[in-house]
Parts: structure tokens; sequence; C-alpha cells
């Protein structure tokens, strides 16, 4: 697997680099694609799950040309997967554990989250009964996207422009509530939880706990936190149950902790792995098993003026 990391151009995104090498994983496994086999599917799964993490924090060592690190199976899965991150061969590196507990948290929030744009793509490219490996290679293209995993990048991007532009929170704030402006504060509201995200009131207390412990004096971190407390006690935010989403907290838990922006959707895609194969599982069980195929109904008119070729 090393061998296919020399393949792709230094500066690749880490997420395309993940979802290639997860779908050249069934040219390794080949006695793990028959999914009507119990025990290749469970193999396969075990693998999958134990190696996201290296294959993760393989495509960020290979985009700063550091020598890629051998996991410790010594070490729980969020420390192993910080070392291999951070840690180099010259130097002794310990992993904090608030960080460690942050990440394991994260991952679990992330697990699952019903038929959002992966999840779905996993049941359809499942449904053809494709093998594990290449319908989780589908999510994580699917999950790529910056409307789907892009959204805590989006946070940091938005906090970059405050930090630019002088760092007046209140500035942004009252753009916000511009009903003429159409500058929404990223990170802010959720289409399903009107009254709170479930998911970010455990991960709000990561996140301070990681910016607490951290020695890393980020300009950003300080503004999100201002933006955190002036907009919690905004009437307009307040009226609209506007709070801080998951997405918000999780950019500033990454960005904290030093990951790279382009590495965000891969930690997405490392917490959402388990649900992703939960719900293949559960379709490939499925008593009323049959191939995904949404139709299509066309609507469009019925007869069209065309010239002849001849005319043109
Ligand atoms: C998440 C989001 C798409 C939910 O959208 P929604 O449920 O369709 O809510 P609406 O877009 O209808 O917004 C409802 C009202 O709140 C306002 N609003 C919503 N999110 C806002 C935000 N982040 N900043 C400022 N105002 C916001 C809207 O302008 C609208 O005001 P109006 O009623 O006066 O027109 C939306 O809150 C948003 O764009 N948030 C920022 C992006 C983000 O964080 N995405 C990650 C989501 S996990």
């Amino acid at each position: 697997i090393k061998r296919f990391y020399d393949g792709f151009p230094i500066n690749s995104h880490p997420m395309a680099v993940c979802s290639a090498v997860v779908g050249s994983l069934a040219t390794f496994y080949q006695n793990e694609l028959n999914v009507r086999d119990d025990q290749e599917v469970e193999i396969a799964i075990h693998r999958l799950i134990a190696k996201l993490p290296t294959i993760a924090a393989y495509s960020y060592k290979k985009s700063i040309g550091q020598p890629l690190p051998y996991p410790d199976n010594s070490l729980d899965y969020p420390t192993n997967f910080l070392k291999m991150m951070f840690a180099t061969p010259c130097e002794q590196y310990e992993v904090d554990p608030v960080v460690a507990k942050a990440l394991e948290v994260l991952l679990i929030l992330h697990a699952d989250h019903e038929q959002n744009c992966s999840t779905s793509s996993v049941r359809l490219v499942g449904s053809s009964m494709c093998n594990l490996f290449a319908s989780i290679s589908a999510a994580i293209y699917a999950l790529w996207g910056p409307l789907h995993g892009g959204a805590n990048q989006a946070v940091i991007e938005m906090l970059q422009k405050i930090y630019a532009d002088g760092g007046d929170v209140q500035k942004y704030v009252k753009k916000a509530k511009d009903p003429k402006d159409s500058f929404r504060l990223m990170g802010f509201g959720h289409r399903v939880y009107k009254n709170f995200d479930p998911r970010s009131k455990i991960i709000k207390t990561m996140a301070h706990n990681v910016l607490k412990s951290s020695s890393n004096s980020e300009p950003l971190l300080e503004i999100a936190l201002k933006l955190e407390e002036i907009a919690l006690k905004e009437e307009y935010f307040i009226e609209k149950k506007l709070y801080p989403n998951v997405d918000f907290y999780s950019g500033l838990i990454y960005k904290a902790i030093n990951f790279p922006v382009n590495m965000f959707p891969v930690m997405f895609a490392m917490g959402r792995l388990p649900g992703w194969i939960a719900q293949w599982k559960e379709l490939q069980k499925d008593d009323d098993f049959r191939i995904g195929r949404p139709r299509q109904i066309y609507i469009g008119t019925k007869t069209r003026d065309y010239i002849p070729i001849e005319n043109r």
C-alpha cells in the first residue's frame, strides 16, 4: 500500500488519496469481496476500521514530505492516529490525553447521521452488491464536497476573513443580522436541530478543554470564542434559534490540534466510517434487498423544433 502513495502528486488532496487507497484495498484483499459471505464481510469490516487511520495519516505525511510511520498497536484508536499524524522519527512525541479524548468524542459524535449524502451513496452503491471497500470509497468521495464534509472548513475560512479584516467580530455579527446582506455566520444554525444540536452541546465542552490545554495561541480561536459569546447573547440568534453547530466546534478543535484544513473532511470520514458500515451491513441483510433504482420522470417539452443539419 505504501507504494501507492508514491504514485500520487505531492500536493494531492488527502480525500482523493484516502478514497483511492480505500478502493484499492479490494485489489489486495480479494478474499473479502463476497458480500453474501458473513465471514469475509466481518474481516473486511475489521480491516477497514483498523486501517483507515493509517491510510489517513499517510495521506497527510505524504503531502508534507515526511516519512510514513507505522501504527503502534499498543495505543488506543485516537492516540495511535494522533501519533502517526504528528510524530517524527527523530523526536519523542507524547499525545496529549485531553486532545485524544476530544478526538475520540468527535469520532463517536460523527458516526451516524441518518440519510445524509455520503450515507445514501454507500447504500446506493452497496445495493448493486458491490464490495465494502468500493462502497466506502464512494462515500468518501461524496463526503468530499464542500456542502457536506466542508462545513467546518467554511468556519475556519470565515474566521480567517474576519481576522484579515482587523478582527472586528461585531461588524460580522451585524452583517449576519442584516436582511439585505447575504452573509451568514458559518457554523451557526441547523436544518433539523432547531433548539440545539445535541452533538454540539457535548463537543462544546471538548472544544473548550482542548483550547485550555493548547499552547497554540491562534488568533482565529480567540475570534471564534468572541463570536460564540456575542452570538449566544444576541436577540437575533436567540429568537431564530441559531446556536453554534457541531461544525463550528469541530473546526475549532481541529484547528487547535494543528490539523491542516484539507484534513478536516478526512477526520469526518474516519468518524463516519462505522455508521457507513452499519448502514451497508443493514442493507445487505434486508429481506427486501433490491438494487437502488431511483426513477426519473421527464417533464420537459414533448416536441422540439430543430434545423436539419444540412441547413445549419
Ligand atoms: C444550517 C442552515 C443551512 C439551516 O438552514 P435552514 O434551516 O434552511 O434555515 P433558514 O435558511 O431558513 O434560516 C432561517 C432564518 O435564520 C437566518 N439564519 C440562518 N442561519 C443563519 C446564520 N448562520 N447566520 C445568520 N442568519 C442565519 C436566515 O437568514 C433566516 O432568517 P429570516 O427568517 O429572517 O429569513 C443555515 O442555518 C446556515 O446557512 N448556516 C450556516 C452554514 C452552516 O453552518 N452549515 C453547516 C450546517 S451543519
